[in-house]
């Protein structure tokens, strides 16, 4: 099966069928957790033009460098447990890289303490998101992407809330961009939705309704601005013109057809 072909999206509900854009139906990452590709290249293709430099502080199974790569942007990833050698080891908290030196940042932290993703005592995804100390670590983070950015350059966090049977709902989504807020610009607030394969498995479904709870069917996608003058909150981000985004779509097309 083909997918469809990869355009920019222009509302702010994000939906394609695959967690990659290319021609053929991959499975999904094996890599628990992975950014869906397409969600990245939307954001570089937009806030971004080639030979930027790109960070992903927390970059996993390294998605955020290959798209960065494949448009011809300069790209560093960072992971506290890196899976491939083109990837840094360092902690999101203290990124190894001077001040003001990234045109877009890009994070897809963990959600709480779920999923495993390695045995570092420093991986933020042995937080519960129940307890302060999951903030602490991110207003960490948050504070480290704002020293590495550039002004007037763009970020943007992917993120979901979470909820485990028979305990208190936690919604970090909101409590995660009231965070940005206090330092950055809100751009927009964009609705991903999911397409995990645990979204296909009935008996979920089932259990999601028998208890009376909801599956997580969309994920957060917070785009937010560094303004020059951190008091100058209200400044209006400087949007690129979207007629060359779309020419750059355009040639991208037809060079993948
Ligand atoms: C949701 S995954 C990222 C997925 C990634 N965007 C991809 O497409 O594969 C979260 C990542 O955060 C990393 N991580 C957790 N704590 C960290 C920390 N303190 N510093 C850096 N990375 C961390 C984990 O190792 C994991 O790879």
């Amino acid at each position: 099966m083909s997918k469809p072909i990869l355009k920019l999206q222009t509302t702010t509900l994000w939906d394609y069928p695959s967690q990659h854009y290319k021609r053929s139906m991959e499975p999904e990452s094996k890599f628990p957790g992975a950014t869906p590709a397409y969600v990245i290249w939307n954001l570089l293709m937009r806030f971004t033009k080639p030979n930027d430099l790109i960070i992903d502080p927390m970059c996993g199974s390294g998605t955020t460098m290959d798209v960065a790569r494949e448009l011809k942007r300069r790209v560093i990833g960072y992971d506290i447990s890196p899976v491939r050698k083109d990837i840094f080891r360092a902690d999101a908290r203290k990124t190894p890289l001077e001040n003001e030196k990234a045109d877009f940042v890009f994070i897809d932290p963990p959600y709480s303490d779920h999923i495993h993703y390695s045995d570092s005592d420093d991986c933020i995804g042995k937080l519960s998101a129940l307890k302060d100390g999951y903030y602490k670590a991110m207003q960490s983070v948050i504070n480290e992407i704002y020293r590495i950015m550039r002004f007037e350059r763009f970020m943007a966090v992917y993120v979901s809330d979470s909820y485990e049977k028979d305990k208190p709902f936690m919604p970090i989504g909101f409590r995660l961009f009231s965070m940005l807020c206090d330092i950055f610009t809100p751009v927009d607030i964009i609705t991903v939705a999911r397409h995990n394969s645990t979204l296909l498995r009935n008996n979920w479904h089932r259990a999601a309704a028998q208890h009376n709870y909801f599956l997580r069917g969309f994920n957060y996608l917070f785009i937010m601005y560094k303004t020059k003058m951190q008091d100058k909150k209200q400044e209006i981000p400087d949007r690129r013109d979207i007629k060359e985004k779309e020419k750059q779509v355009r040639e991208y097309n037809i060079k993948k057809s």
